[in-house]
């Protein structure tokens, strides 16, 4: 079974209440999303390999490590992932990025559009979406990115809860999941309570 990991950086948590006030605006919201999945990113890529290089400093050689081999893609779910793009692509500038736009429908979920980096294969992928609510959209993403033969793929979502982490364990028992809370539940609206909303809505200001 997949590791679920609860980032629990006091920066992450200070951000994720700022998102959950419902006085916050759009502006600021955004502005945390894109931090706090820069943070995220940083948890998220600890794994990455590290070669030694020998490297002239202006007072002697020093014998340090770069990131060596692996290749990174981010790839967010449309809408609300698109906003923890920017902040991850800063911390790793050479990712490619994909999009995947999956919705809601009457018997499960729609794909509307999929454009992924055409050299998947050799990347590892990090998904992104700002919430695991009830995990349709997240699995049925990972179900197509599997199917380009990736060569790693983890989920990362800003606040999660048991719903969807369950669901997406269930499907995808091999993905680890990365969040910065795991919140009570859904409600009948297939809202994550307490969470902070519609995220679309809350980045793009659409409502
Ligand atoms: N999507 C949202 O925008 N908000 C939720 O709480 C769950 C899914």
């Amino acid at each position: 079974m997949n590791k679920v990991n609860i980032i629990d950086h006091p920066l992450i948590q200070h951000k994720i209440s700022l998102m959950r006030d419902k006085t916050t605006g759009s502006k600021e919201f955004r502005e945390l999303t894109s931090e706090v999945a820069l943070l995220m990113t940083y948890e998220a890529t600890r794994d990455l390999p590290l070669k030694e290089v020998r490297i002239e400093t202006p007072v002697a050689i020093a014998k340090t490590n770069v990131i060596t081999g692996r290749k990174v893609a981010l790839i967010p779910i449309l809408r609300a992932g698109m906003k923890m793009v920017e902040g991850a692509v800063s911390l790793i500038p050479a990712a490619k990025v994909g999009h995947i736009g999956i919705c809601r429908s009457q018997d499960g979920v729609n794909e509307y559009y999929c454009k992924l980096p055409f050299d998947i294969k050799e990347r590892d992928v990090i998904v992104m979406d700002l919430m695991l609510a009830t995990g349709n959209c997240a699995s049925a993403a990972i179900d197509r990115i599997k199917e380009t033969g990736a060569m790693s793929i983890k989920f990362i979502s800003v606040i999660a809860c048991p719903e969807g982490v369950e669901k997406l364990q269930a499907r995808h028992p091999d993905i680890e999941i990365y969040t910065g809370a795991l919140d009570e539940g859904l409600n009948d609206d297939l809202y994550i309570v307490p969470g902070f909303g519609d995220g679309g809505d809350r980045i793009f200001g659409t409502k």
